[in-house]
């Protein structure tokens, strides 16, 4: 296999599943980040450091799935953001290199799901601001393919991160009866985005979602049901924040390939934060040599 790509984000949730991805098919990949262990060093707060980073190993592709991604954090700091999430893709996007732009379902107002590609982007936080500004300059470069995905599930890396994560037996949990998303396991969508990244004729925008739209309350059930966790401390409320779109389901351009219990189950969601590569174990020096 030639084509070598270049991801971001490997230091994060879905970044981690990404590489495991990325490695178990012996992709030839090269991890970009601001941490020890990454094979590359860029900042995305540092658009400078960018191309000379990448410069000399002529990748196929650039995945770029690192982002500023906690809400609040963005409410806090739209600047920041911004520029991680928005100026950085610039960046990206000018040199000339096929770009796949990881986005999210947070782009809409949630007042037309379910959605298409073709969805009236209208985000409502400046999370959603910042990555809807990410996609324009992502399609900016002639060879761009935006990938926008929901809410992901699935065990983490820091165990804090992934939709289930959240939902530990016997912790007090207010969970929302009126917000709709078609949550996705962040293994199909790892496996699903590294397809992409090697369809070098995919351009434009793609929707992954997972096969069902539902609340988060009734996720939580079917995860307490599935899963046989005691979810006997949660409660059903009612979103009022403005900020959070009532109904983000979006219909998926590609076959998930398994249903929503199938990834709930719990011996597939066995797979233990202990089991997902670190930073470091992330085996740069392999990396490196399936570069050449
Ligand atoms: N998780 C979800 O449910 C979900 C849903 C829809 C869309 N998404 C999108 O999926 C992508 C991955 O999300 P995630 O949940 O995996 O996020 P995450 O766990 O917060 O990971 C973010 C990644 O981006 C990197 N990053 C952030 N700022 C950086 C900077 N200035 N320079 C270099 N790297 C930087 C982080 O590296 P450090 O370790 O250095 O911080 C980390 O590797 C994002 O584009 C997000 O918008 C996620």
């Amino acid at each position: 296999m030639g084509a070598m790509i270049v991801v971001t984000g490997s230091t994060g949730y879905l970044g981690h599943y990404v590489v495991r991805e990325l490695d178990a098919r012996g992709v030839p990949h090269c991890t970009a980040g601001r941490v020890a262990g990454c094979d590359v060093r860029i900042d995305l707060l540092d658009p400078a450091s960018i191309r000379p980073a990448v410069e000399g190993l002529a990748p196929a592709t650039i995945l770029n799935v690192g982002a500023l991604s906690a809400m609040g954090a963005c409410e806090q700091e739209p600047d920041l953001a911004m520029r991680t999430n928005a100026l950085a893709v610039a960046e990206w996007a000018a040199l000339g290199v096929r770009l796949v732009q990881v986005s999210t379902d947070l782009v809409f107002d949630g007042r037309s799901a379910p959605y298409l590609p073709t969805g009236d982007v209208q985000p409502l936080s400046a999370y959603g601001r910042s990555k809807a500004e990410g996609e324009v300059a992502a399609l900016r470069a002639e060879d761009a393919l935006v990938v926008r995905i929901p809410l992901l599930f699935g065990p983490s890396h820091d165990g804090a991160h992934g939709a289930t994560d959240m939902l530990q037996p016997g912790r007090s949990l207010g969970l929302f009866t009126n917000e709709y998303r078609t949550p996705l396991h962040v293994a199909d969508a790892a496996r699903l985005l590294v397809d992409l990244a090697l369809d070098e004729a995919r351009r434009g925008i793609v929707h992954l979602a997972g096969p069902e739209r539902l609340s988060r309350w009734d996720f939580a059930r079917r995860y307490a049901e599935i899963a046989h966790v005691d979810g006997r401390a949660w409660r059903p409320t009612v979103a009022v924040d403005p900020l959070r779109p009532r109904d983000v389901s979006m219909i998926s351009d590609l076959r998930i390939g398994r249903s929503l219990d199938a990834a709930l189950d719990p011996v597939e969601s066995a797979r233990t934060p202990d089991s997902i590569p670190r930073p470091h174990e992330v085996h740069p020096q392999r990396s490196r040599r399936q570069l050449h």
